[in-house]
């Protein structure tokens, strides 16, 4: 009786093994547990007959082993229920879990961007301290210490117990304070671009506290407005598209001279005019020819030298692109994956 039993237990260890479906299940729990032509059932009817003395022995082993069998079987269910496939069964034909792709940073983008297509004409990115001397951000650049200008920067000051030569510390609130940082490096001509993080005291749906900026300066003997106007169409062609131009139109900076504001023609009328844009143009940022007393502040001599300079928000000209309408501009720093993963 014993015998049987453990053969019983072999067979079906033997058997579960070719299960593949539910089908399958159900034909060796009927073949080993059915109530009327079960295997194990038999066994188990036929304890009766044995000596007392026996049965005991083997009636605990057959339970036993019918706990077995039925345990088996359940967890095998369960696992076809699951997934319609048994984890000894592994299908290498299956295709794997993707992992979810990440991507750049839409600003991180634009800058590699930006700073190929000027690379591309001989302007090689450069950068600089975002904590800076009062010196850089405005002294050197013809704003004297109570110059009305400089509200224009609302500026974040660093709380600085004792004051060096090159004035207070402060968050540097444009990219034009790498302008004579760059003419102090004595390495004439100057191409350059100065790509780097900006802080202003402000916050609306069109400014962030912190933002980008982009700044472009050339020095050489004879540089002429001609040139600044031939490099911002250059710009305007290769990152808004084909058919887009620059305009300069007169303003006031106090470190160029003269100073303009730099327009891009619309992408939707060409600069027609329409109801996006009104004018027919849209207004990007800030250019002029460098002052002779920036040149001076930089130790270059404004005799022989002449430059252009121009700067703007890397944040707004991004999405000036065709096709980009951002509502507003700090959802860029939320850090909201719903939002990021649009790009
Ligand atoms: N720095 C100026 C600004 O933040 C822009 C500018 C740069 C203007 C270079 C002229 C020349 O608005």
């Amino acid at each position: 009786m014993k015998a049987k039993l453990e053969s019983l237990k072999a067979l079906f260890d033997a058997e579960i093994k070719k299960v593949s479906s539910p089908t399958d299940l159900d034909e060796l729990e009927i073949k080993f547990l059915g109530r009327k032509a079960g295997e194990l059932t038999a066994v188990l009817r036929g304890l009766k007959n044995l000596p007392e003395d026996q049965r005991k022995e083997i009636g605990n082993f057959a339970n036993q082993l019918r706990g077995e069998i039925e345990n088996a079987i359940t967890e095998i269910r369960n696992q076809l229920s699951g997934s319609q496939k048994i984890d000894r069964f592994f299908d290498l034909t299956l295709p794997g879990t993707e992992l979810p792709n990440g991507h750049l940073h839409l600003m991180t983008k634009a800058i590699r961007e930006i700073t190929e297509i000027f690379e591309r004409i001989g302007f090689n990115r450069v950068r600089y301290p975002e904590v800076e001397w009062d010196w850089y951000a405005f002294e050197a650049l013809n704003m004297p210490g109570d110059h009305p200008a400089r509200d224009e920067w609302e500026t974040f000051f660093i709380d600085d117990k004792e004051i060096g030569p090159k004035g207070k510390r402060l968050l540097t609130p444009h990219t034009s304070s790498g302008q004579v940082r760059e003419m102090e490096r004595k390495e004439l001509p100057i191409r350059m671009t100065n790509i780097s993080k900006c802080y202003r005291r402000q916050s609306d749906i069109s400014h962030a506290p912190m933002f980008h900026q982009f700044e472009g300066l050339m020095i050489d003997t004879d540089v002429t407005i001609a040139h600044l106007k031939g490099v911002l169409d250059y710009f305007a062609k290769q990152f808004f598209g084909p058919n887009r131009t620059a305009r300069i139109r007169p303003y006031h900076f106090q470190f160029t001279e003269p100073s303009f504001e730099v327009d891009i023609s619309c992408g939707l009328c060409e600069g027609k005019g329409c109801r996006m844009c009104k004018s027919g143009w849209l207004e990007i940022g800030g250019a002029g020819m460098v002052h002779p007393n920036v040149l001076k502040a930089g130790k270059i001599d404004p005799k022989k030298y002449s430059g252009f300079a121009f700067g703007w928000g890397v944040e707004r000209c991004y999405l000036m692109k065709p096709g980009l309408s951002i509502p507003d501009i700090r959802e860029l720093y939320q850090s909201d994956l719903r939002f990021l993963k649009q790009f």
